[in-house]
Order: C-alpha cells, then sequence, then structure tokens
C-alpha cells in the first residue's frame, strides 16, 4: 500500500488540514461578488506553507459555481510590462476562446478544440489588440480595454464571471526607475472593471512582501483585498494533518510520535507532508512508535537538509551567508537591522545592501520597518546546525 504523505510542491494533500474556515469565507465572497459586491482575496505565506494548494482548492469551488478560472504561476520576467501584457491579455483572450468555441460546437455540433482564427475573434465579439509600451498607451487602460471589451463574451456564455489565479505573484513589482508598472496598471485595471460591472476575482498568491507590493501599487489595496494567511497550523490542525492523512492508508503513528511530530514540524505543512512520508518510507513497520521515529530522525534531517535547505542556503554568496547565520543567532523573525550589524560587524550600507539580495533571493523577507525575518519555516534550526 503506498505512502499516503505528499511533499512536494502544489501537491494536493489527501487531506487539507485547518483551512476550513479559508475555503468558506472564499465561496462567501464568491456569492458576494455574483450579487454584485466585487471582492478579490491575496493568499499571502511563506514557502511550503500550502498557497498553491489552496489556490487550486479555491479553483475547484469557483469552477463548480460556474466561474471560469484562469491560473499562472509568475515569475520576476514578468516584471516586465511587455511580457505581463501577453500573459494576462492572452488568459482573457484563451478563455474567451475557450467558451466562444464550446458555444460554437454546441450549436453546430462541431469539434471542441477547433481554434477560432484571428479573423473569427472578432466575430465572436473578442477584441485582441497586442501591447507596445513603444505605442505610447498606457498599460493600464490597455488592460481595462482588453478586459471590460471581452466581458460581454463571458456574460454571453452564462459565465458567472472570471477568477485570475495568480501565483507567485510577490514577482511582480512595479520599478519606477524603468517606467514599468505592471501590478499598479493591473490594480487599476481590474478596480476599474469591476466598478463597471464585469465580474474579474482577482485571487493572488504569494510570499508576505507581496503585501508591501500591493500597497506601494496603490494605495487603495487595503480596501481591495481580503487578506488569507497561511501560516503553519495550529496543533490540532497538524495533528488532523497527520492523524485524516493516515485514515486513507494502512499505517498507524502511535499518539507519542504524533506529539513529536507537530512540535517538531511546528505545524508547517510542507514538513508535517515530508516527516510523515519519510517515516514510512524508512521502516518497514505498519505500526509506527516514537522510537522507530527516533531511530531514523538523524537521516531525516540530514535528507530535509538536503532536498530542502541546502540547494536554498547555496543561492546566497559568501557574505550573504554571514548574514544569515547572524540572523539565526540573533532569532525568527522581527530582526532589527541594528542588531544584525553588531552580530555580523559589518558595515551598515553593505549590510543593507546584502540583506536586499537576500529578499530578492526570496530567502528573507521585512517584516516590518527595519525588521527581517526567513522566509523559509525552520531555516533558522538548520542554519544553526549548518554552522
Ligand atoms: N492545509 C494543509 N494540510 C496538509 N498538507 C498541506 C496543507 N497545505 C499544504 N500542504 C502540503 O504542503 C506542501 C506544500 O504546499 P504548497 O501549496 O506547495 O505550499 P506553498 O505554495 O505555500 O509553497 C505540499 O506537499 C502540500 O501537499
Ligand atoms: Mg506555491
Amino acid at each position: 500500500m503506498s505512502n499516503p504523505f505528499m511533499p512536494g510542491n502544489g501537491i494536493e494533500p489527501r487531506y487539507l488540514a485547518g483551512r476550513d474556515e479559508y475555503v468558506e469565507l472564499f465561496t462567501k465572497s464568491l456569492k458576494s461578488f455574483e450579487d454584485g459586491l466585487p471582492r478579490n482575496t491575496v493568499v499571502s505565506g511563506l514557502r511550503g506553507t500550502g498557497k498553491t494548494v489552496l489556490l487550486r482548492r479555491f479553483k475547484i469551488i469557483a469552477e463548480s459555481r460556474g466561474w471560469l478560472t484562469v491560473e499562472r504561476e509568475f515569475n520576476e520576467r514578468f516584471s516586465e510590462e511587455e511580457v505581463f501584457a501577453e500573459a494576462l491579455v492572452g488568459d482573457i483572450i484563451s478563455k474567451a476562446t475557450e467558451v466562444s468555441i464550446i458555444q460554437k460546437a454546441k450549436q453546430f455540433g462541431k469539434r471542441i478544440g477547433d481554434i477560432l482564427k484571428p479573423e473569427e475573434l472578432t466575430a465572436y465579439g473578442i477584441s485582441y489588440k497586442p501591447y507596445y509600451k513603444g505605442k505610447k498607451q498606457l498599460l493600464e487602460d490597455h488592460l481595462k480595454e482588453m478586459l471590460v471589451k471581452n466581458w460581454e463574451v463571458f456574460k454571453k456564455a452564462g459565465k458567472k464571471g472570471v477568477v485570475f489565479l495568480y501565483d507567485e505573484f510577490h514577482t511582480v513589482k512595479d520599478a519606477k526607475d524603468k517606467k514599468s508598472f505592471p501590478l499598479a496598471s493591473l490594480l487599476g485595471a481590474i478596480s476599474y472593471a469591476q466598478r463597471n460591472g464585469c465580474k474579474y476575482y482577482l485571487c493572488i498568491g504569494g510570499l508576505p512582501i507581496i503585501m508591501t507590493n500591493l500597497k506601494t501599487a496603490k494605495t487603495y489595496t487595503e480596501r481591495m483585498f481580503e487578506l488569507r494567511e497561511a501560516g503553519n497550523l495550529e496543533p490540532t490542525e497538524a495533528e488532523q494533518a497527520i492523524v485524516n492523512t493516515l485514515k486513507s492508508s494502512e499505517y498507524e503513528f502511535e499518539q507519542d510520535l504524533v506529539n513529536k511530530m507537530i512540535s517538531e514540524t511546528r505545524g508547517y505543512p510542507y514538513f508535517i507532508q515530508f516527516y510523515g512520508y519519510f517515516t514510512i518510507e524508512n521502516t518497514s513497520k505498519k505500526k509506527l512508535t516514537l522510537s522507530d521515529f527516533t531511530k531514523i530522525r538523524e537521516k531525516l534531517l540530514k535528507e530535509l537538509d538536503k532536498n530542502f535547505f541546502v540547494d536554498r542556503l547555496n543561492l546566497a554568496s559568501g557574505k550573504e551567508k554571514q548574514i544569515l547565520f547572524a540572523m539565526a543567532k540573533i532569532g525568527e523573525s522581527d530582526i532589527e537591522t541594528s542588531k544584525i550589524k553588531s552580530a555580523s560587524r559589518m558595515d551598515k550600507h553593505v549590510m543593507l545592501e546584502l540583506i536586499k539580495r537576500l529578499i530578492e533571493k526570496g530567502l528573507i523577507y521585512r517584516s516590518d520597518r527595519g525588521k527581517y525575518g526567513f522566509s523559509l519555516p525552520l531555516f533558522r534550526d538548520f542554519l544553526l546546525r549548518a554552522r
């Protein structure tokens, strides 16, 4: 019988623990948008806390209520306006084409999968224009036009609306110096479309820095989005994640082992899956005890370091690593720059530059003004082990 734990990236767990409230709130937000009040959601959290998995759950809910969904994983490349415009407009057009083809197929018994030709797009009421920055049109205006003009297509197809499920969206940032404003343009265009009765729901996920990016882009984002923080699971939720996952299998963990897993993983979803998976793979019993786990614990930590932490640490240069080790000595989150400075014995400007680069590499994040924390759960413990 197979191992019921699923450590991985965006892989649906057998049992989704501790997210009932978020799922319910998302359903409610869809309902209220259907009744006319625009809603948007941002899912923020560290790596491996279950953001992607939650977005996928949202997708299923939205589709079951008659919404169309668009999924996309972003990266730094999309911070360029033209690339961003192509992605967003491409998503709108491909969805519009999809519903049009389905309608056409229904009407004429055509085979779904026939692609609409560009000249056919207009016949179906689909508007498409590529975006060229050189043409002096503002990205925001371009997006507004594409969103509003294509709305009729979705409405005619009897769809409730379109949910954009945009993951890793913290990578999309505005840059004043490059006159590049993908984020502000999107927020402005979506708000405009929503005010004009178009039901486009923006649901984005990303690392905690996403909140700062949003606020910097447009001051009204607090009113535009509801924030769902994907964090570590509470002990009772972590217990459910373990126990309910095991229920679908022939394995059993004694209570002491469950408790040990809860405390060592501190409820971080990825680690729960990893601990469970590894423990089962490395013992040959069906009923596992705490002492079975204790025997393989060293090996598990080594594997976890190898699989998860070492590659991440090696993203950092020698000097950047010094900052990380200095931070680890101090604490886990809300680490003040003054303390990092004295622990690392570095020049302030050098230190700030290194911090900036570590943020860009996704290893640390700004938790507050002048305060920083590690983006990876349990990274501090690893650094203390690795020293
Ligand atoms: N609520 C949850 N309960 C149990 N396991 C979860 C939960 N959320 C995520 N996981 C598991 O944790 C791992 C990381 O999830 P993922 O969605 O990729 O995280 P993120 O997108 O935040 O980096 C996956 O193996 C997934 O199956
Ligand atoms: Mg993810």
